[in-house]
């Protein structure tokens, strides 16, 4: 699985998070939650998780999560992890290969969050810097991720991933991770298949006794599925 959403956050919500992610924003190397593994991988640095400014951006992404329903759909949440927000520039530039903890401790409620989905929202246009592009390594191939500020591409939380370093400029983003209600990526992608298809013959035709029905078998699916 692998998703770009596009304008999850509105531009005056990218120019309000970039406010808040300055220079004098307190950050800290980026090591300070990385996994053994991840480790000797990652140079780049990180938002304070409990500062004042990390509280403030967590609410803005989240609300933005919350009023997007291909969002939703695709994803079935049941717990999202506190959006962590990074910046890659200088000598703190890249993240090599790695995957992700299967099982992350967030702060915001505190509670662990099993990695079923990651989540990078971008936050600087990509002609502000060079390099910087979230290489996923997926099963069909190599990914290759640069997107616009304000869009966020979803992928399996089981991908080995990186970002390649930023030679110009520098990349802000948030990351975070999502438990779903439906563990297994299989279910959960045919449950969005079914979703976005129902989504398309109602916008072409209409309700009928048929969409209804189709509708009822997406609900009985996601009912005999869910884990919430
Ligand atoms: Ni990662």
């Amino acid at each position: 699985m692998l998703l770009h959403l596009n304008h999850i956050l509105t531009a005056e919500e990218v120019r309000g998070a970039r406010a808040l992610l300055g220079e004098d924003a307190p950050w800290v190397d980026g090591r300070s939650s990385a996994g053994a593994q991840a480790l000797g991988q990652k140079q780049n640095q990180q938002l304070a998780q409990d500062s004042t400014a990390a509280a403030e951006l967590q609410q803005l992404v989240l609300g933005a999560l919350q009023r997007n329903l291909l969002f939703f759909s695709a994803t079935l949440p049941k717990k999202i992890f506190n959006p962590l927000f990074n910046r890659y520039s200088g000598d703190t530039n890249h993240y090599g290969p790695h995957v992700d903890g299967a099982v992350l401790r967030s702060h915001h409620p505190a509670q662990w969050v099993r990695s079923d989905i990651s989540c990078t929202l971008f936050l600087s246009d990509p002609a502000e810097y060079d390099g910087g592009e979230l290489v996923i390594r997926a099963p069909q191939g190599t990914q290759c991720v640069k997107l616009a500020a304000g869009d966020m591409v979803v992928y399996s939380g089981s991908s080995v991933h990186s970002v390649e370093p930023v030679t110009r400029g520098q990349r802000l983003a948030s990351f975070f991770w999502i438990e779903s209600m439906i563990r297994s990526p299989e279910q959960r992608n045919l449950l969005f298949d079914l979703d976005m298809n129902l989504l398309k013959l109602r916008q072409q035709y209409g309700e009928s006794t048929e969409t209804t029905a189709l509708t009822g078998c997406y609900h009985n699916l996601l009912r005999q599925w869910a884990d919430t």
